[in-house]
């Protein structure tokens, strides 16, 4: 789906050089996604491809990532891309950019409280969250389960990936009367997960059949913290896992029968960014926003295909993906 940018000129930014000079403010590096994100993006602005990046890692400081995109604008870049942490918090930077003629590119996750910004490259995540909740509650009417006893281990607070999956996941949970015990944020790290997980098992315990880790790296920290506690997980298991993100060793995991279904958040955004900034560089229109494809998996086909409406309102029957070892192998 594409819309056309209209907020901030399309020939704005000046060059130097040969190169196009980019400074991309990067969330962090807590997952496996987040890794994939960021070779994305070098790999697309290398100086082969024209560009002369500048790359922050913000480690999950707002504050940080702030103060990254000021010191682009002092440095007169002439492309900012942001991946923001959190969705609010942006209008009066985005501003100070917008009075410096710096076109700004953002990616992955949104921002939703100012629109000066040229183009955005993600994906929805609401639908990431409803598509679980399809797919749970199919799951659970194909095995005779009646009682879904949820516990969630969350993603950064804030962030629009957070936001998203749970509002999509919630709607499920509110519609189908399902039994939501807790909700705290693993921060979207392993060791996030592993430690909430922890906590889960003593408060919880023999209370729960679904864990609900917002990403992989959560999910990896919470089956080690339910095995050390000798909970059974996965399709032999008692506690249904489900997580997002779907990286290599997510999708393993799925093969192994760790987690029952993964639905992929799609890391891999830097050459349309890299697309976008050479159309914004030759003067040309660009999309406002640009979806990412992302595909559902699952370790086996008890559920052959969700049907939700989707964040746009519309009605769609989408396939889950058995995971076999071709998928893995080909996973970032
Ligand atoms: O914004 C995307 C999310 O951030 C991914 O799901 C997660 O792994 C990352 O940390």
């Amino acid at each position: 789906m594409e819309e056309l940018a209209s907020s901030i000129s399309a020939d704005a930014g000046n060059t130097s050089g040969d190169l196009i000079t980019v400074g991309f403010s990067q969330v962090g590096h807590e997952s496996d996604w987040r890794t994939a994100s960021t070779n994305s993006v070098k790999e697309a602005f290398s100086q082969e491809n024209g560009f002369d990046l500048q790359f922050v890692d913000c480690d999950n400081d707002s504050e940080a990532q702030l103060e990254s995109v000021r010191n682009f604008i002092q440095q007169q870049v002439d492309y900012i891309i942001i991946d923001p942490i959190v969705a609010t918090g942006w209008d009066t930077v985005l501003t100070e950019a917008q009075d410096a003629d710096i076109p700004v590119i953002v990616i992955d996750r949104t921002i939703d409280d100012s629109d000066k910004y040229t183009a955005w490259i993600g994906t929805e995540t609401k639908n990431e969250g409803l598509a679980a909740g399809a797919w749970l509650k199919a799951y659970a009417e194909a095995k005779g389960i009646k009682d879904l006893n949820i516990l969630v281990i969350s993603g950064t607070t804030g962030s629009s990936a957070q936001i998203g999956r749970t509002e999509g996941f919630d709607q499920y949970v509110e519609s189908e009367g399902w039994n939501k015990l807790d909700e705290q944020t693993g921060d979207f790290t392993q060791d996030g997960g592993q430690k909430v997980m922890e906590s889960y098992c003593k408060s919880y315990e023999g209370q729960f059949n679904v864990v609900v880790c917002q990403n992989d790296n959560e999910a990896f920290g919470a089956v080690d913290a339910m095995k050390a506690a000798g909970v059974s997980y996965g399709v032999d298991g008692d506690v249904i896992v489900i997580s997002f993100d779907a990286c290599k060793a997510g999708l393993q995991m799925v093969l192994d029968g760790d987690i029952n279904a993964d639905f992929q958040c799609n890391p891999l955004q830097g050459p349309d960014c890299a697309k976008i900034v050479q159309e914004l560089a030759a003067g040309q229109d660009v999309p406002a926003k640009t979806y990412m494809a992302e595909p559902w998996y699952a370790h086996d086909d008890t559920v052959k295909s969700v049907s939700y409406t989707n964040a746009a309102g519309e009605d769609v029957t989408e396939d889950m993906i058995v995971v076999d070892q071709s998928i893995v192998d080909a996973g970032y």
